[in-house]
């Protein structure tokens, strides 16, 4: 018989009641470590005090309205977006697949209006992961996404990872953009590569095409820059951004330049929730806290630790493992085994993981972890590393 819930999920046997910090509990008390926040959601950690308040606060004044009218928390948290970033214009979602809708939409509209509507194709990468609408799957392209639920969306071209010669013959003058995660993260942590994603954007200049970052999971704060991309020193002309913006609540945001956004004029896109004032509350609070450099070097500094750590920890276990990725606090381990196997050894330490393709553990502590947790963390997976060895 088919459970109440859709059974879409592969289940841990945990259900947890409580969280702080970087901590969670069940019902039972049982305390376990989390080293996944969620997949990069709970960005300050459970219950974070600062959120907590704004939130509560919030919820006592007004919850909803429609976008019908202005929204001032939403001016507020876009403001502080394009302040922080390339963008000068920003449309609020419920979760990145809605956002994967919209800069999909976005740059199809761009290059209608411009009067080339023929340029519909949009680029994308093996390993991508970009929701699970029929457009993100299309866009992924991935056997394991999209069979099944044909017929898919069409104009998605799939390329290999890491192949700029693959993206220079694919580029026609049918493209109207590069969708790719600086990092990517469903796909194992693989960074794309500063030099990668220069080229990418001299590509899509030179083709008059759009580059669009996805920063649902490796954008705010998460690699220790505000955005992944801003280690390389480029700039996309549209983005997507999820997770956590939301600290935990479901928010996210397309940014896009002027030009990029010149099609999306009144009623071409909209949604009822998206941009309400619980979440644009929250979100103004998690930009002013993940923006300040000061909380980024710490979120370097931490992820320099962990990082180290991980290295004793692998260079131990070699018939484990085979190395750390990742940057900041986006951190993947490369496994020899199956990486389903370390995550579960790592639930009877009481220690969260979360696997990932290529054979990747992924590490994505709360950004204000601290180093007591995560010298605990440490020693939880070398015990997990220690019980599978002996096993
Ligand atoms: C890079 C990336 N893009 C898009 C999504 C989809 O976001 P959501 O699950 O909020 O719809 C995810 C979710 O894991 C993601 O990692």
């Amino acid at each position: 018989m088919i459970s109440p819930i859709l059974p879409t999920y592969n289940r841990a046997p945990m259900a947890f009641v409580r969280g702080h910090g970087s901590w969670l509990e069940t019902a039972e008390g049982v305390r376990y470590l989390d080293l996944g926040a969620g997949i990069a959601v709970n960005a300050l950690g459970h219950a974070a005090p600062e959120l907590v308040e704004v939130l509560t606060e919030q919820a006592q004044k007004l919850w909803h309205v429609s976008n019908l009218y202005h929204i001032p928390q939403q001016e507020l948290l876009a403001d502080l977006l394009i302040a922080e970033t390339f963008a000068d214009t920003c449309f609020f979602t419920n979760s990145g697949t809605e956002a994967c809708e919209l800069a999909v939409k976005m740059a199809r509209k761009y290059f209608y209006d411009a009067g080339t509507p023929e340029r519909v194709e949009i680029l994308t990468f093996a390993g991508a992961f970009h929701g699970r609408s029929s457009a993100a799957i299309a866009a992924s392209g991935g056997e394991k996404m999209v069979k099944g639920f044909g017929p898919l969306l069409p104009g998605f071209v799939h390329l290999p990872w890491d192949d700029i010669e693959a993206v220079r013959a694919a580029v026609t003058d049918k493209t109207a953009a590069i969708l790719i995660e600086p990092v990517q993260g469903e796909g194992g942590i693989r960074p794309a590569g500063d030099a990668f994603l220069k080229e990418l954007r001299a590509i899509c200049d030179e083709a008059g095409a759009l580059l669009i970052f996805d920063e649902v999971q490796c954008g705010m704060g998460r690699t220790g820059r505000l955005f992944a991309h801003q280690w390389a020193g480029v700039t996309p002309d549209i983005m997507m951004v999820a997770k956590g913006i939301g600290g935990g609540f479901p928010l996210g945001a397309v940014l896009a330049t002027e030009k990029a956004a010149s099609g999306m004029t009144a009623g071409t896109h909209g949604s009822t929730y998206g941009g309400n004032p619980l979440g644009c509350a929250v979100g103004c609070k998690v930009m002013e806290i993940v923006s300040d450099p000061a909380f980024l070097d710490g979120v370097n500094a931490r992820g320099g630790f962990l990082r180290q750590k991980l290295e004793g920890l692998v260079a131990a276990h070699p018939d484990l493992f085979e190395g750390v990725r990742g940057q900041g606090l986006m951190l993947g381990l490369k496994c020899k085994v199956a990486p389903g196997e370390i995550v579960k050894a790592g639930y009877d330490q009481k220690l969260l993981t979360v696997g990932a393709a290529d054979n990747v553990v992924r590490i994505l502590p709360a950004l204000n972890i601290s180093e007591e947790d995560m010298a605990e963390a440490v020693r939880r997976l070398e015990a997990a590393a220690e019980a599978l060895s002996a096993a």
